[in-house]
């Protein structure tokens, strides 16, 4: 079991044969830790600082998820596209190595062979929509994405009211479920489907600095942000 105990001493997270055959099985993995306090507090800066200076928004790099390209309403899921460009020192973070190194061993490879591709992905207090059910291979070429998985690493307290993840186990053993746009709306960016059971979902509450690992076809939702608080998630996706 990962602790905050045990990474202030080693600054490493491992995962255990136990860890990684539940992944295989449920095709998503919760641990406590990620990084350290010191370290949340550094991304905590940046994280604000890049959602502030919205980079790249002209390239297509910032956008709401869950609303029409271009509207001028408030935001409701902004996301930021490869952050790490703007920040390359993202990439020499604690964070960075252990989700490199962890996924690796999730995925059974060698760690100099995994790429991160990175995206933040904002849920402002109060009014911060869901994420609705959909598995990430909806929005790629499965043939260029094949054994990937993504690192969600909340900088918040993560709850189901802030939008903690929530699987459905064993889904990434299926095909890809039809997805459509949210509201219909092909203006839209984020895909929903409706070819999903909520009741089976398990939900992943983490402390900042926690994270959860799933699989590029396990189904997967995070609920509206009803707390006073924002919830900002930093996932790199892995392959
Ligand atoms: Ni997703």
């Amino acid at each position: 079991k990962v602790t905050g105990e045990a990474i202030e001493n080693t600054l490493q997270v491992e995962v255990t044969q136990e860890q990684i055959d539940a992944f295989r099985d449920d095709g998503f993995l919760c641990i406590e830790r990620i990084t350290n306090d010191d370290e949340i507090r550094r991304l905590r800066l940046v994280y604000d600082q890049i959602f502030a200076d919205r980079p790249g928004e002209e390239r297509g790099l910032f956008y709401d998820l869950a609303a029409p390209r271009g509207h001028d309403g408030r935001e409701l899921l902004p996301q930021v596209l490869g952050p790490d460009l703007t920040f390359p020192e993202l990439r020499e973070t604690l964070h960075y190595r252990n989700a490199k190194r962890l996924a690796a061993a999730l995925m059974g490879l060698n760690a100099n062979t995994v790429t991160l591709g990175g995206h933040m992905i904002l849920k402002p207090a109060r009014y911060g929509s869901e994420t609705p059910w959909h598995q990430d291979e909806a929005y790629w070429n499965p043939a260029e994405m094949l054994n990937s998985l993504s690192v969600w690493m909340s900088l918040d307290e993560a709850t189901i009211e802030s939008g903690c993840m929530q699987f459905i186990p064993g889904s990434h053993r299926g095909d890809i479920r039809e997805h459509r746009h949210i509201d219909n709306n092909p203006l839209v960016h984020g895909l929903v489907t409706d070819d999903v059971d909520p009741s089976a979902a398990v939900t992943c509450p983490v402390a900042p600095g926690g994270a959860t690992f799933h699989h590029s076809g396990t189904l997967h939702y995070t609920g509206p942000n009803t707390t006073e608080n924002a919830r900002r998630a930093y996932v790199l996706v892995c392959s």
